[in-house]
């Protein structure tokens, strides 16, 4: 029996431990984090799951061969942070791999993923990213990564099913086999890229992908992603420190133009104002989460500039502008051919103001900088559904 897709009828919203602490990350962490997305008003944004990544469990499992929580950095174990996640209105997920080991090398679900499947529902757990190091290659002879990933992927999948408790899965397997082709039905979302980097260009530290070059790979796959389903490229580095704030606007930006999982990676105890602005604007998370669920189309892309349209519900639009060149670029927008002939009303969601536009406008984009606009019910419509 596949997984539920009625768990992510939108792209899932959350944090997750990785890009700000890495494997360094306790039981205290956690408990802080939680009260932290509280005190922000998180949950009330869609901020629903809080995800532990790498570097929870012991280094090694029990006698009953069952994943234990590392004694030191969480002593009171996983069972109580999701009763305390649940009872702050938030969900609780969790990190294991399909290999031998994490990447972290510490002990993972290959030979174990019923157990692990059993354990993680026992907890009451809600999520789980599974990732895609230590995979033994060797043991599928004549398999191409792609046939592994789907034996392993769907193993788990499957033992997660088999609890009846439900789970979203989120396969990180870095885009090898290109997982958009087969994972729906397997998984809740899968990583379309390699790890992202805190950096907006011309970086590949250890493997890491930058924003640009994420951007231009997850941009292609708008077919793949859909209600249920959803490419995945990989968490939000806003607030990091490695990105300007124009930078991370735009990496927040075009991340909900593309609907993907809008997962924290910063340290949220310590939000600063901008970051939790970024984080917090409405429109732009309204247009992660149409119910539509339809990833933005590159519909033009000259010279580093890129124009995003996403179809939203109601017959609406999300439009964007993205300059990934370092001058600023005046650009010629096409309202006619993207949403289409007559007047429109549209609001630009960093702004806030509304205009109405008609035609083709010249338009200036800072550079590295994303505009959004959403179309917006004309005063006709308005009166027709009151
Ligand atoms: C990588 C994964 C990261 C993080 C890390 C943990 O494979 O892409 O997001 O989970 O492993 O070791």
């Amino acid at each position: 029996m596949p997984l539920d897709p009625g768990l992510t009828p939108t792209p899932p919203m959350g944090f997750n431990t990785w890009n700000r602490f890495a494997g360094n990350i306790s039981e205290r962490l956690i408990e802080e984090t939680i009260d932290a997305m509280v005190e922000q008003g998180l949950p009330s944004l869609g901020y629903a799951y809080l995800n532990i990544d790498d570097g929870w469990m012991a280094s090694s499992r029990d006698r009953n061969g069952r994943l234990m929580p590392d004694p030191d950095r969480f002593p009171g174990g996983i069972a109580p942070l999701v009763e305390r996640a649940h009872a702050s209105g938030l969900k609780l997920g969790i990190y294991s791999c399909c290999g031998y080991q994490t990447c972290m090398g510490l002990p993972a679900s290959y030979g174990h993923e019923q157990d692990d499947a059993e354990r993680f529902a026992s907890w009451g757990i809600d999520y789980l990213k599974q990732d895609w190091c230590h995979v033994p290659y060797d043991e599928f002879p004549g398999k191409t990564h792609r046939q592994v990933a789907e034996i392993l992927y769907g193993r788990i999948s499957q033992a997660m099913s088999d609890t009846g408790h439900p789970m979203v899965l989120s396969m990180c397997n870095w885009g090898d086999g290109e997982p958009w082709l087969w994972a729906r039905g397997i998984a809740h979302l899968w990583r379309t890229t390699p790890d992202i980097a805190d950096r907006y260009r011309k970086t590949e530290e250890g493997g890491a992908w930058d924003l640009v070059r994420i951007f231009r790979q997850n941009s292609r796959l708008t077919a793949y992603a859909g209600v249920g389903g959803w490419n995945d490229p990989d968490m939000l580095e806003v607030g990091n420190g490695g990105m300007t704030e124009v930078e991370y606007r735009s990496h927040f930006a075009l991340w909900c133009l593309m609907a993907a999982p809008l997962l924290i990676g910063t340290d949220l105890r310590r939000l600063s104002a901008p970051t939790r602005a970024i984080l917090g604007n409405r429109d732009l998370i309204a247009i992660d989460q149409d119910p539509l669920g339809r990833q933005a189309e590159v519909t033009e892309e000259a010279d580093g500039v890129f124009t995003l349209s996403k179809p939203l519900k109601e017959g609406h639009w999300a439009l964007g502008v993205f300059n990934a060149t370092d001058v600023l670029q005046a650009v010629n927008v096409d309202w006619t051919a993207l949403v289409g002939p007559g007047t429109h009303r549209v609001k630009e969601v960093w702004q806030g103001g509304e205009d109405t536009v008609n035609g083709r406008s010249l338009i200036e984009v800072p550079p590295h900088a994303t505009l959004v606009w959403r179309t917006q019910a004309s005063a006709q419509t308005e009166a027709l559904s009151r």
